[in-house]
């Protein structure tokens, strides 16, 4: 766009002088000749720049320049006073002037400011389109995907906890998606404009997790030739991610809790206390509950973190969830990777929603990943996909029971009563025991030996679940 700068003064030669400078740089001139015309067109349209006068008729430009900040108008003003004014000078580079120039000045000397503004405005036209289009990129690359229940009533907690300043527990197998919660909560927080900063437990040798997370002095130790920022001073006014808080070596969880209480630490070999403003979000795959029970872990901490918890359910218990998930990535790939859309036969489909997934989502991402990447047919056959064979048939007994009974506790009115014990139970006995009797051909003393359970009671089982014995033999 064509640069257009307002000229605004009383003084008909300098306004003389400031055309022709500006119709020699070919940029096109528009004239107030009072304070109160310019205002009411520096407000009314986006000009690049604005030389403005200090003494003026109607309004002063001191007054202009206030008047047009508090609307929140960014064009840069160069303001023109007369010599030995200081005092305006410093009043109105406070006021947000871009810069001054004292009268009567060489042009030469102008025109160098002039560029100085114009270069400058356009610079920060681009840092704050790349700073949009940073943020819609963000945006993107945290999409959270799924409908189960489970995960909509993450995105509530989420919703519920990202505007305060709470600190949060992420709980949740290997590859469900702890990282993705926490930046989806950090984006939403007031807190987005600054850092997210991840330290991971697991993946730092404990002798160097202090130096990581508080950083060092120079000279602390063999090694450091120079002082270093920790990732918690990094996340100054951002959110600090604590992945896989569990594996936190005990004497550093000290120190962790001190510093989030005191909000400040202290570098390695450091002798001055540093201040820090960062909101903590822990995760861990480990039952911290039990860490804590076993001394692995310290109570105060946790229960410093746990404020909230989040509890991200593994992929195999919430499978409405896959064919979204699967094709939400496949269309991610196929983007990214520009070729033509793929879909999945429906017997792929079948296969990713039977399968049981011990690497949770990540898993699904990679399989999909490398189909989309080797296969060169539209359809996705359920062969394509090379699902690691065994591990479908390794979801435990109790996975899959858990799977059947939860649909059946789902529809459980919880107002009602239920004697769900008494319901439940002989359903899981009947076929234990049908099918070891199966197995025996009848063999009562062998069924009972099987289930590890006397003779007594296997035959009064039988009769109080009415099995008919003579079926099997
Ligand atoms: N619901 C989801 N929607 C979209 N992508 C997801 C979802 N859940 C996980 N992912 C993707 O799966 C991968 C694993 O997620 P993430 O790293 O957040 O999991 P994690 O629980 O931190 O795993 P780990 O314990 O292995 O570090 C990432 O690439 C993430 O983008
Ligand atoms: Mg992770």
């Amino acid at each position: 766009m064509k640069d257009r700068v307002l000229i605004a003064d009383d003084d008909e030669s300098i306004l003389w002088v400031l055309r022709q400078m500006l119709k020699d740089k070919k940029i096109e001139a528009v004239e107030a000749r009072d304070g109160k015309a310019a205002a009411a067109m520096l407000k009314a349209e986006d000009f690049s720049l604005a030389i403005m006068d200090i003494r003026m008729p109607e309004k002063d430009g001191l007054d202009v320049l206030k008047e047009i900040k508090d609307a929140g108008c960014r064009t840069p003003i160069i303001i023109m006073t007369a010599q030995g004014t200081m005092k305006n000078t410093v009043e109105a580079m406070k006021r947000g002037a871009f810069d001054y120039i004292t009268k009567p000045f060489d042009i030469a000397e102008l025109e160098i400011l002039v560029d100085r503004a114009l270069e400058h405005r356009k610079l920060k036209q681009e840092v704050s389109s790349l700073k949009t289009r940073l943020k819609e990129h963000t945006a993107r690359e945290i999409t959270f995907v799924g409908k189960s229940k489970p995960v909509q009533d993450v995105f509530k907690t989420v919703g519920r906890v990202a505007p305060k300043d709470v600190s949060v527990i992420i709980q949740g197998e290997s590859g469900t998606g702890k990282e993705l919660v926490a930046k989806l909560i950090h984006i939403n927080s007031p807190r987005n404009e600054g850092p997210f900063i991840a330290v991971n437990s697991a993946a730092i040798p404990k002798e160097l997790m202090e130096s990581e997370l508080f950083g060092y002095e120079k000279g602390a130790f063999t090694g450091a030739a120079e002082t270093r920022q920790g990732k918690f001073e990094l996340a100054n006014n951002g959110t600090l991610f604590l992945d896989e808080i569990g594996d936190m070596p005990l004497d550093l969880q000290s120190k962790l809790l001190r510093a989030i209480q005191s909000q400040e630490f202290y570098r390695v070999g450091g002798k001055l206390p540093i201040k820090v403003d960062a909101r903590i979000i822990a995760a861990t795959h480990q039952d911290l509950e039990k860490a804590v029970e076993e001394k692995r872990f310290r109570e105060d901490l946790l229960y410093r973190l746990n404020v909230v918890a989040i509890k991200l359910p593994p992929l195999r218990s919430r499978r409405e969830d896959i064919p979204i998930l699967a094709e939400y990535f496949l269309q991610r790939f196929q983007d990214e990777m520009g070729i033509e859309p793929r879909m999945l036969s429906s017997k792929a489909l079948e296969a990713l929603k039977a399968y049981s997934w011990p690497g949770n989502v990540r898993e699904l991402e990679n399989i999909l990943r490398r189909v989309v990447l080797l296969s060169q047919s539209p359809v996705l056959s359920a062969d394509d996909l090379a699902l690691p064979q065994k591990r479908q048939h390794k979801e435990s007994l109790e996975d899959i029971i858990a799977n059947r009974l939860e649909g059946f506790i789902n529809t459980i009115d919880v107002k009602g009563k239920h004697e769900l014990y008494a319901t439940i139970l002989p359903f899981m006995e009947r076929p234990l025991i049908g099918l070891v009797l199966k197995k025996t051909g009848g063999n009562q003393v062998k069924t009972a030996e099987l289930l590890g359970i006397n003779r007594n009671t296997l035959r009064k089982k039988i009769k109080e679940l009415g099995i008919n014995v003579e079926e099997f033999s």
